[in-house]
């Protein structure tokens, strides 16, 4: 039988770049321009995770997207930071994403941390598109706010087009040194030989459409078969990070990237010696952003399914460790469970 909009996981798409670059800027944008479009679905808060179901990115990308063209139910995001540190961060993040925004300052250029994140990307075989950030800091831009790019970019002056272009053939050319041939993301026809790039204000929104629109048709075009996985199955995840949380005791960030994990399940999670067998006791989902400063910041789930960020209650997690892969027990050899997770450590 063809797959139904509810078997079809939700991407995961990393959100990678240099320090400052607007990597946060761009996602606040998604959820604002969400607050103010009103009668779109709510945007989940997840842990470490952003998910924006498809009516919402039908919301803001506009005329760009037909909403019928799509199966999949949206897309989750993963912030990362752009600072030196967090370089495990960023692989992790990378390594997790079925695809990537590399987040480029049009001003700044390639940088330490867009060549750390371009490698990373390219090692780990992600699908990336390229936003150039920040085309309102142009002098002279004519701003048209949360517009498509395309007719915005045509109608700024010729000086200002024209400073435009050649910053973004400085970052063509950076990617070209890097191995990868890219254009202006609407004269590509190839996503998959060709790297688009995406002019955008994260400040002003102008090209945010564009972002998801061309997010959206890569993730359905070319990775729909990957997104076809049995979300009831056995879940498996990686650990973000490692959290002492009042009343719970340790606790684990986690993105789940398959299946469902449920209270009561057996679950094995990497640590610093032997895999830790232990019981999930809560699934904490974190509330909406207007109801965080009630004392209660979590909401208990029974149960979740992939694509998502979730945070695991259990006992003995302690030794657990971040960038850990997670994996539900269910009706398999716990044996057989913990070799899978000490083969992925
Ligand atoms: P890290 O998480 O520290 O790596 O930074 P980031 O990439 O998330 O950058 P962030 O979104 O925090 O933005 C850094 C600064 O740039 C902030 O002051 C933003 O307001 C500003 N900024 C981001 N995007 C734009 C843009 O499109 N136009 C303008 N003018 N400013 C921007
Ligand atoms: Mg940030």
């Amino acid at each position: 039988s063809s797959p139904t909009q509810s078997d079809l996981r939700t991407p995961i798409v990393a959100v990678l770049g240099h320090v400052d670059h607007g990597k946060t800027s761009l996602l606040d944008k998604i959820r604002g321009s969400t607050v103010i479009e009103g009668e779109a679905g709510a945007i989940t808060q997840h842990i470490g995770a952003t998910a924006v179901p498809l009516d919402v990115v039908s919301e803001v990308a506009g005329s760009l997207i037909d909403p019928t063209e799509f199966d999949l139910p949206g897309l989750l995001f993963i912030d990362t930071p752009g600072h030196h540190a967090f370089t495990t961060l960023r692989a992790r993040g990378g390594a997790l994403a079925d695809i990537a925004i590399l987040v480029v300052d049009v001003n700044d250029g390639f940088q330490p941390q867009t060549k750390e994140a371009v490698s990373i990307l390219q090692d780990s075989q992600t699908p990336f598109v390229v936003a150039a950030n920040k085309v309102d800091t142009i002098p002279g831009w004519n701003p048209n706010p949360d517009s498509p790019i395309r007719p915005t970019y045509e109608e700024q002056s010729d000086r200002v087009r024209g400073d435009l272009d050649d910053k973004l053939y400085e970052i063509i050319g950076e990617l070209s040194d890097a191995g990868f041939s890219s254009d202006l993301y609407w004269r590509v026809q190839n996503f998959r030989a060709n790297i688009g790039v995406i002019p955008v204000s994260a400040e002003t929104g102008e090209g945010v459409p564009d972002v998801l629109t061309v997010l959206m048709g890569l993730s359905q075009r070319y990775m729909k078969e990957e997104m076809e996985v049995d979300v009831t199955g056995p879940g498996a995840g990686t650990v973000l990070e490692v959290k002492e949380e009042q009343g719970f005791g340790t606790t684990l960030d986690v993105i789940l990237y398959d299946g469902t994990v449920a209270e009561d399940d057996t679950i094995v999670v990497g640590a610093k010696n032997e895999p830790i067998v232990t019981t999930v006791r809560a699934l904490l989902k974190p509330r909406e952003l207007s109801e965080i400063r009630t004392e209660k910041r979590f909401d208990q789930v029974d149960s979740i399914a992939a694509a998502s960020g979730i945070k695991i209650a259990a006992p003995d997690l302690e030794d657990a460790m971040a960038g850990a892969p997670v994996q539900v027990v269910r009706d398999r050899d716990t044996q057989d469970v913990i070799e899978a997770v000490t083969a992925e450590m």
